[in-house]
């Protein structure tokens, strides 16, 4: 079974930071205001506020229906009713239902580029006029990928507002970012927005799990392993850390256990990290998969190819009978688990039947030519 995420690597650790970085990329593809948080429900509840200091009296928010549950979260919590909008099954938005849902009450209007994928520019052009029409914002969430790009530009930075989860993309125990792109927004009450100044028990301990085999063999190593594991099991036993992959967790928890800063582990290998050789290595492993899938039945790509530009998170691929898919089954992962209000709901036919369908395949950039043939070979069995 293949690891969705990369790998925390004691060369990026020990390395210098090398000038470059994240921060470089953001700011030298148009990424002007931003501010870092652990999670990017956490930046999204602070860009809510942002919007709410200028529209007191907005009571709803429009939002696509394909989306984790998680994520509606900070909308409630602001007061917000979520009204949701359907997609296609190459998840692309349905700009009438849109238009539908709006009203004089709707603070903002989110559209979101799934698995790294920019969506398509005129889509986002006319969200945004239908947005201005009715005297809402928009919400750029380009949580998947956060080294993205579409024309030069970094997702995340195409809305009044943007978040991205850093997370997602690098090898960190956590980090994201709001963007702010609309110069009338203030950014004074960016409350929520920090990023620790020291390192805690958690960065040794995501460390100490990371660098596992590799370091553990070194005799100056084993006694500091040792006592992160006891550390580690010891917070295991007391403070019940919710983890993101568990199924069905309660939402309102999961957005709980988000409220915390980003780490300073995080920061030190946003500085060690080349942008560059990430999105190289992320768009070969998406080839890969892409020639493989498309020689398949009984699987179908999500998105007709991989746009310019696109830091892929996962190689999305829709499977017609997810039960059989064999040696597949423990790499390839449904997404997502949708909000309470969409299960079932007929409405939402197309987001309900991708739930179960919708697969996705690991592309990152952990993955060497090796491991991608021995994952091609699974799919191939
Ligand atoms: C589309 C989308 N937006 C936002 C988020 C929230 O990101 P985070 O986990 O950083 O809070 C997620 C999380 O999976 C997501 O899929």
């Amino acid at each position: 079974m293949a690891r969705s995420t990369p790998r925390l690597s004691p060369r990026t650790v020990f390395s210098r930071a090398n000038g470059d970085g994240v921060r470089a990329y953001f700011e030298d593809h148009g990424a002007s205001r931003y501010s870092f948080y652990g999670y990017g429900k956490v930046a999204c509840r602070d860009g809510i506020d942002v919007m709410l200091a200028e529209c007191p009296d907005a009571d709803n928010v429009v939002l696509p229906a394909y989306l984790p549950y998680g994520i509606v979260e900070p909308f409630r919590e602001a007061g917000l009713e979520p009204r949701y909008y359907t997609c296609d099954r190459r998840l692309q938005p349905d700009l009438n239902r849109i238009e539908e849902l709006l009203d004089s009450g709707t603070l903002a209007v989110m559209f979101v580029h799934y698995f790294g994928q920019p969506q398509a520019r005129e889509d986002i052009g006319a969200i945004r006029e239908l947005a201005a029409e009715y005297g809402a914002y928009t919400i750029d969430d380009n949580a998947h990928a956060a080294l993205s790009t579409l024309d030069g530009q970094l997702l995340g930075t195409f809305g009044d507002i943007g978040i991205t989860s850093l997370h997602k993309t690098l090898p960190i125990p956590n980090g994201a970012a709001l963007f702010l792109d609309n110069d009338d927004l203030s950014g004074a009450a960016l409350a929520r927005s920090a990023v620790r100044d020291r390192y805690t028990k958690a960065d040794y301990r995501y460390c100490g799990r990371a660098f596992g085999r590799s370091v553990s063999r070194q005799p100056v190593f084993k006694q500091a392993l040792s006592t992160l594991r006891w550390v580690s099991a010891r917070s295991r036993r007391t403070n019940g850390h919710v983890h993101q992959n568990d199924i069905e967790e309660d939402p309102r928890e999961i957005y709980e256990s988000t409220k915390i800063p980003m780490s300073r582990l995080s920061l030190h290998v946003l500085e060690r990290t080349d942008p560059i050789d990430v999105i190289a290595s992320r768009r070969a492993n998406y080839r890969v998969w892409d020639r493989t899938i498309r020689d398949l039945d009984g699987i179908e790509p999500v998105f007709e190819s991989l746009t310019p530009g696109a830091c892929p998170q996962y190689y999305p691929a829709i499977v017609e009978a997810p039960d059989d898919l064999g040696t597949l089954s423990g790499t390839a992962k449904p997404w997502p688990p949708l909000p309470y209000e969409v299960r079932g709901d007929e409405t939402f036919a197309t987001e309900n039947d991708l739930s179960t369908r919708l697969h996705t395949l690991p592309v990152h950039q952990g993955l060497g030519t090796d491991e991608m043939e021995v994952l091609v070979c699974l799919a191939n069995d």
